[in-house]
């Protein structure tokens, strides 16, 4: 069941996904040659206790951290601990806060210092097909026009999408209904209702989409080892087209007058 959110519970998911979106500006200058991710995970944890907020994935089916921090081939859900940041790393950190009940979901790839052209090539298209992803949401248009026009953009340029974890619906619980993949055909799946908040976050990898779990039972990394990428927001479709609730510069303002 799809739960369609009310105005007035949109501007509660609003103060959340803010919260979120502050956290990742906050975090962007520690991310940097020398730190660990565990002390990256501390001062997010901090930050979001601090602004009143919990942080979601804290004990979230047993996962033993405030943020999740995954490192070149780690696809997602990376355990922050003692590993030091090196120049030429990427690194997507994963913040999820809750305030007042509401979840607001989003992450960002940082690079460390100078890195080589394939890494500075699989964050610009991971983060292009965040965005081709958000702005194929249109009210009473489909779930599969997302997901088509992900994969559409990664495979024109020769990268992978990963099928095993995809987007998902979010509000009062941390994943809920719909499932939103980031592969598909346009005009097929759901169809996008005014009032559905949901996440895009497509993983993208350079080489092939396979992926594999380290012995920790979380981290989850590319079978060939390749670097993977990946941005995610929450958004809510609305009467003219979608509003990102995790954008903090105006980034999507205007974006859903095109339609
Ligand atoms: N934030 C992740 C997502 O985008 C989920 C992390 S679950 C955790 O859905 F348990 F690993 F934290
Ligand atoms: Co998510
Ligand atoms: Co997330």
């Amino acid at each position: 069941m799809i739960i369609l959110k009310t105005p007035m519970e949109i501007e509660r998911m609003r103060i959340s996904c803010q919260l979120t979106a502050r956290t990742l500006k906050m975090i962007e200058p520690h991310v940097k040659e020398g730190v660990t991710t565990e002390e990256l995970n501390d001062i997010c944890h901090q930050f979001i206790i601090a602004q009143g907020g919990i942080p979601a994935p804290l004990n979230y089916r047993g996962f033993p951290k405030s943020i999740c921090t995954s490192v070149n081939q780690q696809v997602c859900h990376g355990i922050p601990g003692p590993r030091v940041l090196r120049e030429g790393d990427i690194i997507n950190v994963d913040v999820t806060t809750i305030v007042d009940g509401w979840h607001g979901d989003a992450s960002k790839t940082f690079s460390i210092g100078k890195i080589t052209p394939q890494a500075e090539k699989i964050v610009r298209i991971a983060k292009e097909c965040l965005d081709v992803g958000i702005r194929a949401v249109r009210p009473m248009g489909r779930l599969g026009d997302i997901g088509a026009a992900v994969e559409n953009h990664a495979h024109r340029n020769r990268c992978s999408v990963v099928h095993e974890y995809c987007g998902h619906g979010i509000g009062r619980a941390f994943h809920e209904e719909p499932a939103v993949l980031h592969y598909g055909r346009p005009g097929t799946g759901e169809i996008l209702r005014p009032g559905m908040t949901f996440t895009v976050e497509p993983m993208i990898n350079l080489g092939a989409r396979a992926i594999k779990h380290l012995p920790d039972q979380w981290t989850v990394v590319t079978k060939d080892h390749s670097l993977s990428a990946q941005f995610e927001h929450t958004l809510v479709v609305t009467e003219s087209g979608f509003d990102v609730l995790t954008d903090l510069d105006g980034e999507y303002e205007g974006a859903a007058a095109a339609y």
